[in-house]
């Protein structure tokens, strides 16, 4: 399966390499920091149809439709994030990928994100490791101070932004340096591949981390929300992945900036 998935998402990269005229290809959702292209209706629908027919019964959850819902009642459902990193796709920064996941009864099973640009193919398969272009790839085993940090700004969360600024402010002393890329699925590649250390953002849907939550679990980091908890596959979550000294530091310096918060 794991093969014939790869094959799919490098012709969907295929599809983004092609596009032409992206800026005149915009639509802004609900702002102009929350875009969507024509280019990401079309990689979903060409993945819609490609994946489906590898696996008929599957279900179909990709970011550009309205059925975000994981159906409970289907044995495998695919997880889709078409274009992540939109805005860099349309700002011609490229940083970009396909996500592909598949969940067996709710739990990740298969993950897949490919960067068009740079040929990158993150892979992973439940309990048999993560791979980059087929090499094996496993987490950082390094503390916070050298560790790079990066994390999601999730604009279209007005109310999130204290919280996210917190967050910062409060690491940002306390590591290496930080980075801010613009795709969540990539971020947390880097984050298995040992490129960086942890990665956090305050709240992302599914087809953000569906596929890079297992890549970067089977590469050894852990994830989970910034409470400690299993992400939801069926609804928006919070997400921190990390090397597991940079986790374990960032989940307990979190929990901390949160209470004094709530306390003050
Ligand atoms: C976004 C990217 C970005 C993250 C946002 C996501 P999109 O996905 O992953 O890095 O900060 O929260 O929504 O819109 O480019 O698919
Ligand atoms: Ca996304
Ligand atoms: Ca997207």
């Amino acid at each position: 399966m794991l093969n014939a998935l790869s094959v799919v998402i490098r012709q969907a990269g295929d599809i983004i390499l092609s596009a032409r005229d992206v800026e005149g290809a915009v639509h802004e959702k609900t702002g102009p920091r929350d875009l969507v292209t024509k280019y990401d209706f079309q990689v979903q629908a060409f993945l819609q149809a490609a994946l489906l027919e590898l696996l008929p019964e599957a279900a179909f959850i990709g970011e550009e439709d309205a059925a975000a819902a994981l159906p409970t009642e289907k044995e495998w459902a695919f997880i889709v994030d078409p274009i992540d990193g939109t805005t860099n796709f349309v700002q011609g920064f490229h940083n970009s990928c396909v996500s592909i996941g598949l969940a067996h009864w709710g739990k990740m099973e298969c993950g897949l994100v490919y960067n068009p640009y740079d040929g990158e193919l993150y892979t992973a398969q439940q309990g048999k490791g993560a791979r980059l272009n087929g090499k094996p790839i496993s987490c950082q085993d390094k503390d916070l101070t050298h560790s790079l940090l990066m994390f999601g700004t999730g604009l279209y969360y007005r109310e999130l932004v204290p919280k996210t600024q917190r967050l910062f402010q409060a690491a940002f002393p306390l590591v290496q340096d930080i980075r801010r890329f613009g795709s969540a699925a990539l971020d947390l590649c880097y984050v298995a591949a040992g490129k960086a250390g942890a990665f956090f953002e305050c709240r992302l849907c599914p087809w953000d981390y569906a596929a890079g939550m297992l890549i970067a679990r089977e590469a050894g980091c852990l994830v989970s929300t910034l409470e400690g908890e299993e992400p939801s596959l069926r609804e928006k979550s919070s997400v921190l992945a990390g090397s597991p000294k940079a986790y374990g530091a960032l989940l307990e310096l979190f929990r901390e900036v949160e209470e004094q918060c709530h306390e003050a």
